[in-house]
Parts: C-alpha cells; structure tokens; sequence
C-alpha cells in the first residue's frame, strides 16, 4: 500500500495543510525572499543575467537547500530572470543588463521537502517613470488579492481583486500563466488566476498553501513563448511586471511565508 502523508484534499484536489504544517513553509519562504533581498546589489548595468543566477545559485547551496528549477522539465537554472517585455520564464544567459533595464527574479527553494516560491521586481540604473507606475500598480495588485484571502471567500475574489486594480490603471492582467498551490511539491491545484469573478471557483479554507504571482502589461495582455520552449514574452513588446508571494490561508485571513526579512519586497531601490 501506498503510504500517504496526513491530511485532507478538497474536492478540487487542493491538499489542507495541518497547523504545525505552516513551519515548514515559512522555513522555505524565508530563504527564497532572503536570497531576493541579497541580491539586490548585483543587480546593476553591466551585469548578466547568467551571473545573478550564478550567485543565486552559490547562496541556495551555502544555505543547504535545492533549487526547486535545475532540473525541473529541463530547467537548468536557479532562477528565471525576466527583463523588460518578457513576462516570465525568461533564461538566464550572457546579455548585459542596460541602464534603465527592469527585471523580475524569480527564485524557489525546496527546505526540509517544503517549497518557497517568489519573485519581485529590480530595475538597472536609472528607473523610468512608466516603468515605476506600472512596477507600483503590479505590486498593489498582489496586494489587493492576498488581502481577499480568507476561509470563505473563493479564488475568484483573488483573481477579481487583482484585474479591478489594474484595468483601472488602463494596464492589462496575464492571462497565459496563473498562480498555482504548493507545499511539499512545487506545482499543485489550484490554478490561482489573476482576473475572475467574485464568488467563482473554489473556496478558501484554512490550511491551503499557494502562490499569488499577478503578471501586468502596460500594453495587451496576450504573450507567445519563444523558440527555447520557455521565454515569454509580450507579444506588442510593451513591459511586463510581476512581483510574486507564497501564502498560506489562516483561521482568519493569510501568512505570507515569502516576506521580505529586511522590509525589502519593494521597492528594491533608493
Ligand atoms: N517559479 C516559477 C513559478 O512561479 C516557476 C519556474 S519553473 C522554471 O511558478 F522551470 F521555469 F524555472
Ligand atoms: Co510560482
Ligand atoms: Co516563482
């Protein structure tokens, strides 16, 4: 027989976690947002992505931990490194970082079995003001959906919180890739959608574990993935901004497991 792990799994397949549960994510959390915030000073005009991702790489191994992507379908690297008008999913590699250049990294770690997975926003240089607005407004959208966290409300309260805020600003919510539950493995039920409608979808208990990662374009909303299978990109090439947490559902509202240990999610400048 089979042993399974204790617990319960709703009828969307998405696992309950026990209380004494949540210690192994914020073990997790705390690492992926601690290397987000070490980073910081790396990233400059200059630099390549392939050596960000280098340190990235040197800092999960001195903390202990995996990386949860070498080897995950192939991925080779410790981070995805997204510049620009790519979305998501973008390879580390040679290219230099301009001045003016913005850039999500992306990072997750697997500690003790348990997977911390999160991304934020960096710029190179100088900061222009359209990208600043759409950076803030991608940043407040997560916020706005992790506040509708609770026992009771649906993932669609999340995903409407999300695409009210940002197709206020007249900017655009990704609708190609989604958030997704996590825990002991890497990508679970449910898909978290950044757009939706209150009251739709599964609803909200105590003990879920998933991840809120809004992509925003300032232009359309549609992407295509180049050729190398994973880099995706806008397809007007207007920027795109993701900033990205792991929460947890709580008796009355949310932990974040990937906070910021020195206060740092954003802004990551001055
Ligand atoms: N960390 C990404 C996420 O938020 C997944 C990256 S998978 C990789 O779900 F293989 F591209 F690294
Ligand atoms: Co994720
Ligand atoms: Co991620």
């Amino acid at each position: 027989m089979k042993k399974e792990s204790k617990g319960r799994v709703t009828r969307d397949g998405i696992r309950i976690h026990e209380p004494a549960e949540f210690a192994g994510m914020r073990k997790a959390g705390e690492l992926a947002a601690r290397i987000l915030d070490d980073i910081i000073p790396h990233v400059r005009p200059g630099q390549t992505t392939g050596e960000i991702d280098r340190i990235i790489t040197d800092m999960v191994e001195a903390a202990g931990a995996k990386s949860a992507t070498i080897g995950y379908k192939g991925y080779r690297h410790a981070s995805c490194i997204s510049v620009n008008h790519v979305v998501c999913h973008g390879i580390p590699g040679d290219k230099k970082l301009k001045d003016g250049d913005i850039l999500n990294i992306d990072v997750t770690v697997i500690v003790d079995g348990w997977f911390g997975d999160s991304s934020r926003m960096y710029v190179a240089g100088r900061l222009s003001r359209k990208a600043e607005r759409l950076i803030q407004v991608t940043h407040d959208a997560l916020f706005r959906g992790i506040e509708m966290v609770r026992p009771g409300n649906t993932f669609g309260d999340i995903g409407h919180a999300i695409q009210s805020y940002v197709e206020a600003h007249r900017m655009s919510v990704v609708r190609d890739f989604c958030g997704h539950g996590l825990g002991r493995v890497f990508h679970a039920p449910p898909n978290v959608l950044h757009y939706g409608r209150p009251g739709t979808g599964p609803r909200l208990e105590e003990g879920m574990f998933f991840t809120i990662e809004p992509m925003v374009n300032l232009g359309r909303p549609e992407t295509k993935v180049l050729a190398d299978d994973w880099t995706a990109v806008t397809r007007d090439k207007s920027l795109s901004a993701q900033f990205e947490h792991s929460i947890g559902v709580t008796a009355d509202g949310f932990e974040i497991f990937t906070l910021s240990p020195a206060g740092k999610f954003h802004p990551t400048w001055g």
